[in-house]
C-alpha cells in the first residue's frame, strides 16, 4: 500500500519547520500548507510547499484528498502575544476560526490524526 502523505500546516515557520525537517529526514511523504504571513519559503526542505491559508476549506479539503493525507500537524497561527491582546479578533479568526475550519475538513476527509500544537487562543 502506497505511504499515506503528513500535512504540516505552518511549517515554514519556526516550530513547524523544524518538524517537518525531522519527518522529512525520516522518509516521511510530507505537504506543507503555509500562507507566509510570517513564515520563509526557504525553510521548507522536504516536500511540496502549498501557499495558502488553513481558511480556505476548498483548498484544504483538495489537498487532504489528492495527497492522500492521514495525519495532519497543525502550527499554522498568529503568535505574538502583545499582538493578541492588541487585536484579539485577528487571533480569534486566525488562530480559532481557521483551526475550526481546518478540523472539520479533516473529519470529512477521514483523517486519522490530528497534531495539535496548543495556539494562542485568545479572544
Ligand atoms: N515558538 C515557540 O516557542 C512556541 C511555544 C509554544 C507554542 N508554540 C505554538 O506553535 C505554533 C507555531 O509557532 P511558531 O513559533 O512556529 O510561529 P511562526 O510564526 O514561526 O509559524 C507559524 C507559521 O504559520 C503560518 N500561518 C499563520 N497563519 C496561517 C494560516 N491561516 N494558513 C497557513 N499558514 C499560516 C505562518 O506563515 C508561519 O509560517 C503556534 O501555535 C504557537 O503558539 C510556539
Amino acid at each position: 500500500m502506497a505511504q499515506k502523505g503528513i500535512l504540516v500546516t505552518g511549517g515554514a515557520g519556526y516550530i513547524g519547520s523544524h518538524t517537518a525537517r525531522q519527518l522529512g529526514e525520516n522518509g516521511e511523504r510530507l505537504v506543507t500548507l503555509d500562507n507566509l504571513c510570517t513564515g520563509f519559503r526557504q525553510a521548507v526542505l522536504h516536500g511540496e510547499l502549498i501557499v495558502g491559508n488553513t481558511g480556505d476549506q476548498a483548498l484544504v479539503s483538495r489537498i487532504l484528498k489528492e495527497h492522500d493525507i492521514d495525519t495532519v500537524m497543525h502550527f499554522a497561527a498568529h503568535t505574538i502575544v502583545p499582538e493578541s491582546v492588541e487585536n484579539p479578533l485577528k487571533y480569534y479568526a486566525n488562530n480559532t476560526c481557521n483551526t475550526r475550519n481546518l478540523l472539520a475538513c479533516c473529519a470529512e476527509a477521514g483523517v486519522k490524526h490530528f497534531v495539535f500544537y496548543p495556539l494562542l487562543l485568545f479572544m
